[in-house]
């Protein structure tokens, strides 16, 4: 390892390491964030996920205050105070985290996080005549066998750890036992718990346990490793395959505060256009003009509020990105003229592959100024996706992503309304793009491995920069694979998740964790994408989507149909009451969101979020939080009408009857086929809207408040919905205190926008 600490320097808030091999830095980024990088790629790292300045602290040489820091020399150790964190670096370069202020650390340092001092006792799971059998075949068997990464770091554990977060890993809720890969994939399965990666990658862990919560988040884009407790139960462990340890520990006295500061690192979802909170449909499937007035005539005929349509592959002329079949679709702005009249939105597909097509602008453009990856031997490397052989943009290079920003543009005039980037893992059909594939990154060539897990990030913020640039309004882009910090340029779905009970099983727990990840903004395929949903699934996934931050229906060409109408009446009045209770919930919505901005705080919460020490939620998997307020508890079983319901500390109102519960335990609530168990906290008051059949039907002029027994606070947020003049005062930020006695007072806390015409309270009892 790294040997005795032979010398350390301080400069601008970063503390350099000399050991006898090697050297180290800690960074102090604020009080509650301090970074760790152990270089062993040099400095040519640029941060996908962090990109801002950090702002250096102010050195002192006694206690410090918020804002400072102070090193010191103590018994062989180097000490890194901040107001709240202590950082303690041991020869070795073990560096141990400790908590110094707030909760749970009155009258001492209390150790949150060390480094483990022993060895890994690895445990490889192949048996001795499989290995000699597969290596007898000349297989290469090293990608089987566990091993030390070259990157580690190995973390002691108490016992009583939950771990939350980790972006869109499958299984449940605390991934504590469990063990990961950040590798973004596209594998055509039905998504298991076995399935140690899927697309996105986001390597931000937090930890709860007795003695407090911390973040970690490992800035590395390489192939990684996460083993939380799996492999032995003192220890849990990252490793990379290649790059730098490069990681920041992140403080906060409860998991909110953790979250906050981590996407104040990596940046905070923002703010969407009101109409994409509202209802999508979409299917791989829709061939032609027909295909979308049939849809538009059912949503509007049928009485189904609807805000948007999506657009999947077919709409392309030979799935060529930015072309458009105009023989089945026709003339784009006949169709999307009235697609605009009748109230709806489009959201095209769009893929990175571009076709390997002589002749088509897309191709020869590209290929004309060097934008597609490399082989090592400098030819256009070729693999295939839906068009056939296709050649891969170099988005780590700004000229390739202001190239592909720039084509957005084409899509915004046909009259496109949001973008849809998928298969950017990147996704390919001739087997996995060789490790040494040539990208860039920024300015120095890079291979595959280093940016595979980063492509759809750098995909979503060309498409993201580029929407601003052709509309000026808040840009719609929703992708498949990310990286951390993809929050600041698109919402994400969780990929093609299959029409089956497990999967509206795991997509509570998974949407969650992604919102723990920074990731406010994430829906499922509702319905289910693969296989054949049934009458039931769909009405208890539209139970769910409906308080999904992004709620789209989506299916993947030859499954069954799955539309609201495409069953039985049932299924169709479940549908419509679940799709209206969302429009009428959009300004509660819209407000968590404007929140979020701000906070970072997810609008779908796991209940362990704002009840960390109830040991009912650390691991409860089917029911979760909109904002602090609602509490949801979906029918997620096959056959279930009754559904056992955890209610937290408090008291808790039935949402649609009033009816009274005390919370901290729990209760067999009701729920047949379309009742979905939701509660509002005592002192509730939630913002309703009038239900329209999209947004921009009319002026929303009436703001209805639904007023909850108990005293509380609520603010609510309005704008115009669309563009960023709101981030020039351009809003109104109402304030309701809730007297608990049935009345509400309203007072104005900011005005910068044409306010309601009236607000209504609707006292529940
Ligand atoms: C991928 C996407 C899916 C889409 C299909 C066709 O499987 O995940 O949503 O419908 O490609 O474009």
């Amino acid at each position: 390892m790294s040997g005795k600490r032979i010398s350390y320097e301080v400069s601008d808030g970063v503390v350099s390491l000399g050991f006898e091999q090697g050297s180290g830095r800690i960074a102090v980024w604020t009080d509650e964030i301090i970074q760790v990088v152990r270089p062993l790629e040099g400095e040519t790292f640029h941060s996908k996920a962090v990109e801002r300045e950090r702002r250096p602290m102010k050195q002192v040489t006694g206690t410090p205050a918020a804002g400072e820091f102070a090193v010191t020399e103590e018994g062989g150790a180097l000490i890194i105070r901040t107001a709240s964190l202590t950082a303690k670096v041991y020869d070795g370069f073990y560096v141990d985290f400790y908590r110094t202020a707030g909760a749970g650390a009155e009258g001492g340092e209390v150790l949150l996080c060390a480094d483990y001092r022993g060895e890994r006792e690895i445990v490889n799971k192949i048996s001795p005549w499989i290995k000699a059998m597969l290596e007898a075949e000349g297989h290469d068997i090293s990608g089987l066998l566990k091993k030390n990464y070259p990157v580690q770091a190995v973390k002691t554990l108490d016992g009583d750890e939950k771990f939350y977060g980790l972006g869109d890993k499958t299984g449940f809720l605390n991934k504590s036992g469990y063990e990961y890969e950040n590798w973004n994939s596209d594998i055509p399965d039905a998504h298991t718990d076995a399935f140690k990666a899927l697309y996105k990658s986001v390597p931000f862990l937090i930890t709860l346990k007795e003695r407090g919560v911390y973040g970690l988040f490992f800035d590395n884009t390489y192939r990684s490793h996460i083993n939380l407790g799996k492999e032995k139960s003192d220890y849990f462990y990252y490793g990379a395959e290649d790059g730098s340890l490069n990681y920041y520990f992140i403080g906060g006295e409860h998991m909110a505060d953790v979250i906050a500061n981590y996407t104040e690192l990596t940046g905070r979802t923002p703010l969407p256009q009101l109409w994409t909170l509202g209802y999508h449909q979409s299917r791989w499937g829709y061939e032609n003009k027909e295909d979308i007035r049939e849809l538009m005539e059912k949503f509007r005929g049928l009485d189904i509020p609807c805000d948007t349509i999506h657009f999947d592959i077919d709409y392309m002329d030979g799935y060529r990105v930015f072309t458009w079949n105009e023989k089945d679709y026709g003339d784009a702005k006949e169709l999307f003229g009235e697609m605009d009249a009748k109230g709806f939105k489009k959201v095209s597909i769009i893929d990175p592959g571009v076709k390997l097509d002589p002749g088509y602008a897309m191709y020869d453009e590209g290929i004309e100024h060097g934008y597609f990856a490399e082989t090592p031997e400098g030819e256009t490397y070729v693999n295939a996706v839906w068009p056939g052989d296709a050649v891969y943009p170099d988005f780590g290079n700004k000229e390739v992503r202001d190239w592909w920003g720039k084509k957005q543009s084409y899509l915004t005039d046909l009259g496109f309304d949001g973008v849809w980037n998928d298969m950017n893992e990147p996704a390919s059909f001739h087997g996995e793009l060789p490790k040494d594939v040539v990208f860039t990154d920024e300015d120095h060539p890079s291979t595959h491995a280093a940016m595979h897990n980063c492509y759809g990030h750098l995909m979503s913020k060309a498409t993201y920069e580029g929407l601003v640039y052709a509309t000026g309004k808040r840009p719609f882009v929703i992708t498949r694979a990310c990286y951390a910090g993809t929050q600041k340029y698109s919402t994400v779905w969780t990929g093609d998740n299959q029409s089956l009970w497990a999967h509206i099983q795991m997509a509570v727990p998974q949407l969650c964790n992604l919102g723990l990840s920074g990731f406010a903004f994430a829906g499922t395929d509702v319905g289910g994408f693969g296989a054949d949903t049934t009458p039931e699934l769909l009405c208890r996934w539209v139970q769910v989507g409906a308080f999904s931050p992004l709620f789209r229906n989506h299916a993947a060409k030859g499954s069954r149909n799955q539309e609201p109408w495409q069953f039985d009446e049932q299924t169709l009045a479940v549908n419509r009451k679940f799709i209206e209770l969302r429009y009428r919930l959009l300004p509660y919505f819209y407000d968590l969101f404007y929140e979020g901005e701000k906070t970072g705080l997810p609008v779908m919460r796991p209940l362990v979020m704002h009840y960390e020490n109830a040991p009912a939620v650390w691991n409860l998997n089917d029911e979760f939080l909109v904002g602090e307020h609602l509490l949801v508890a979906p029918v997620v079983e096959q056959g279930a009408t009754v559904k056992k319901v955890y209610l937290p500390e408090g008291a808790w109102y039935d949402f649609f009857t009033g009816k009274k519960y005390e919370g901290g335990q729990y209760y067999l609530v009701d729920a047949p086929i379309d009742v979905c168990p939701v509660f509002a906290k005592a002192g509730s008051v939630i913002p309703t809207y009038e239900v329209m059949q999209y947004v921009g039907e009319k002026p929303y002029d009436t703001l209805k408040l639904l007023v909850f027994p108990g005293e509380g606070r609520y603010v609510h947020y309005q704008d115009n919905g669309t563009d960023f003049a709101y981030r020039d005062g351009a809003y109104n930020l109402y304030e309701f205190v809730n007297d608990g006695a049935g009345h509400v007072a309203t007072k104005l806390l900011h005005e910068g926008y044409a306010q309601y015409q009236k607000i209504e309270t609707i006292v529940v009892k």
